[in-house]
Order: structure tokens, then C-alpha cells, then sequence
């Protein structure tokens, strides 16, 4: 994996890959704990370092910002310590604003709150969501597609909801392993229409529209998925993932893409890595 440098970042290296400019929208994890286990990743009972998830966050932002994206702050609130995973908090796309509805009672008032955010920088194509949807955990955007995940968070149901709202087609895909509850842990888009994701992830029939839709897919091992290294955010060139996904940094560096490893070890306790934390605002 390489190492990070302002001057690696900014330069562009020779792999013949273009990043493009990204808007993004994180929530500091000043508030970060595990008090609740809603995915198999959180255990209540192990102590989480709030201090180190703050330190491991902002290497994160600024490691974006370093990479020349332009990164927004939501104000977090105490008492939704869930509320760093600012993926969950709406879908952007074409300027517009899918709001979230959590499928997990502690989660809830994430919605509103993530509402209000948008109102407040302006935008005017908000719409509050009559279905459970779970934001950028469940919807990812590929050039052509929105895939959908479902099956532990977000509602096929709402899969329509924002077929409907954004005019783009909807793919919906079937998520089977509880490890992997948002579509966001096992399937991560790296430029146009190009993906990378964990097959065991999916039910047959899912899997098998993805080898459809994506035959050229770059596949990840049980091992990279289950440090969650498809919890990851591209630019197009650079590729942002867990550390410890190794496997999966030489086959994005085969493919021309430039791994850039990070370690966000105490926001892996809520079940969450780097996309987790990471909201794509699309004008
Ligand atoms: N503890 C959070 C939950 O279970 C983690 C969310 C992770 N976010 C994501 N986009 N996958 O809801």
C-alpha cells in the first residue's frame, strides 16, 4: 500500500486514473460510543477509546481534504453516538435530498437532525422519506445505477421511494449475512460503472445480477471483507479503505487505482469504517 503524502496526493502519479473533485459531509464522533449493539459488530461490553475515534476521524478528513475534496461538517449530538456514520444520514444525488428513516429506534432522531443540516446549507429538493431508508449505507451511485441494498436496514419499499425521487433506475440487492447489514459493508463504487464487492454478501439471484451488470467487478476475499475493506470511498483514482484490507489495496493497485490505507480501528466497534463516515454530496 503507499503512503500518503501531500505531494502523492496532489500530483497524480502516472497510473493514468482521474480523480475528480468530491463535496463530502462528516459528523466528528465526539459523541462516539457503543451503548447498543444493532449489528453484530457492537458489543456493549468492550470499552471504546472516544478520544482515538476523534484522532482516527480527523486523519480521515484530513486526508480528504488533502486529496482536494471539499469537506462539510454536521454538528453532532450527544446521545446519538451512531451519528459519525454520516453515510446513513441522507442520499444526494443531482443536488437533491433523500432523507433518512432509521429501521433501529436509536437511531431515529439521526434523521431529523440530518434534515435539518441540509435545510439550513440551502438546499431546496429535500424530501422526508415515508419508507425505512438507511441513506448511502443502502444506496450507492454508479454511473448508469442506483444499487440498493435491503434485507436488515433499508425497505425494498423504499427502493421505489427513491426510484421515483431521483428518476434513476434502482437496482435492488439482497444482502444475507448479518455481518454485513448495509450494502455499503460488502459492495463499494470506484469510478463510473466500475465495483468492487464480497459475492458471499448477496443472495444467488442478487449475485447473479451483479455479474451481469458488473462482469469485470474486482472481487474481494472473506478476509478483506471481514475488516471491512469494501467500506470504502474512490475518487476515481485514490481509493480510501481500512488499513488492514491488504489483498484488496494490491488488486486496486493492479487495476491503476491508488489504495490509500487508513486506520479507524475504534469506529470498526459500531460496525463501521471509512464510506461509513462518509457522505457524497452530488450537485
Ligand atoms: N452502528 C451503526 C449501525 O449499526 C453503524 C452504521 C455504519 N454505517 C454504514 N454506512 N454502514 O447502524
Amino acid at each position: 500500500m503507499n503512503a500518503v503524502t501531500p505531494d502523492r496526493a496532489a500530483e497524480g502519479g502516472t497510473t493514468g486514473r482521474t480523480a475528480t473533485p468530491r463535496h463530502y459531509l462528516m459528523c466528528a464522533p465526539t459523541h462516539f460510543t457503543v451503548s447498543y449493539a444493532i449489528n453484530p459488530w457492537m458489543e456493549p461490553s468492550k470499552p471504546v477509546d472516544t478520544a482515538l475515534a476523534v484522532v482516527q476521524w480527523e486523519r480521515l478528513r484530513a486526508l480528504y481534504e488533502r486529496l482536494g475534496h471539499r469537506v462539510d461538517l454536521i454538528e453532532p449530538v450527544a446521545g446519538l453516538p451512531d451519528m459519525v456514520y454520516a453515510a446513513n444520514g441522507a442520499t444526494v444525488v443531482d443536488g437533491k435530498v433523500l432523507g433518512a428513516r432509521f429501521r433501529n429506534a436509536e437511531r431515529a432522531a439521526e434523521g431529523p437532525a440530518y434534515l435539518d443540516w441540509f435545510r439550513a446549507a440551502g438546499y431546496t429538493a429535500v424530501h422526508d422519506p415515508e419508507q425505512v431508508n438507511e441513506g448511502e449505507g443502502d444506496f450507492l451511485l454508479t454511473d448508469s445505477f442506483i444499487l440498493a441494498g435491503q434485507g436488515f436496514r433499508t425497505s425494498p419499499e423504499a427502493h421505489a421511494e427513491a426510484q421515483k425521487f431521483f428518476g434513476r433506475p434502482v437496482i435492488g440487492l439482497e444482502l444475507v449475512d448479518p455481518a454485513y447489514y448495509h450494502l455499503d459493508t460488502a459492495l463499494s463504487v470506484l469510478a463510473g460503472d466500475e465495483v468492487m464487492y464480497y459475492p458471499e454478501a448477496f443472495s444467488a439471484d442478487s449475485r447473479a445480477v451483479l455479474e451481469r451488470l458488473f462482469p469485470y467487478a474486482l472481487l474481494a476475499t472473506a478476509e478483506d471483507a471481514s475488516v471491512l475493506g469494501l467500506n470504502a470511498v474512490s475518487d476515481g483514482r485514490h481509493v480510501v479503505l481500512p488499513q488492514a484490507a491488504t489483498q484488496l489495496a494490491e488488486q486496486l493497485s493492479a487495476r491503476g487505482f491508488e489504495p490509500l490505507g487508513v486506520d479507524l480501528s475504534e469506529l470498526l466497534k459500531g460496525g463501521g469504517s471509512v464510506k461509513c463516515c462518509t457522505l457524497t454530496l452530488r450537485e
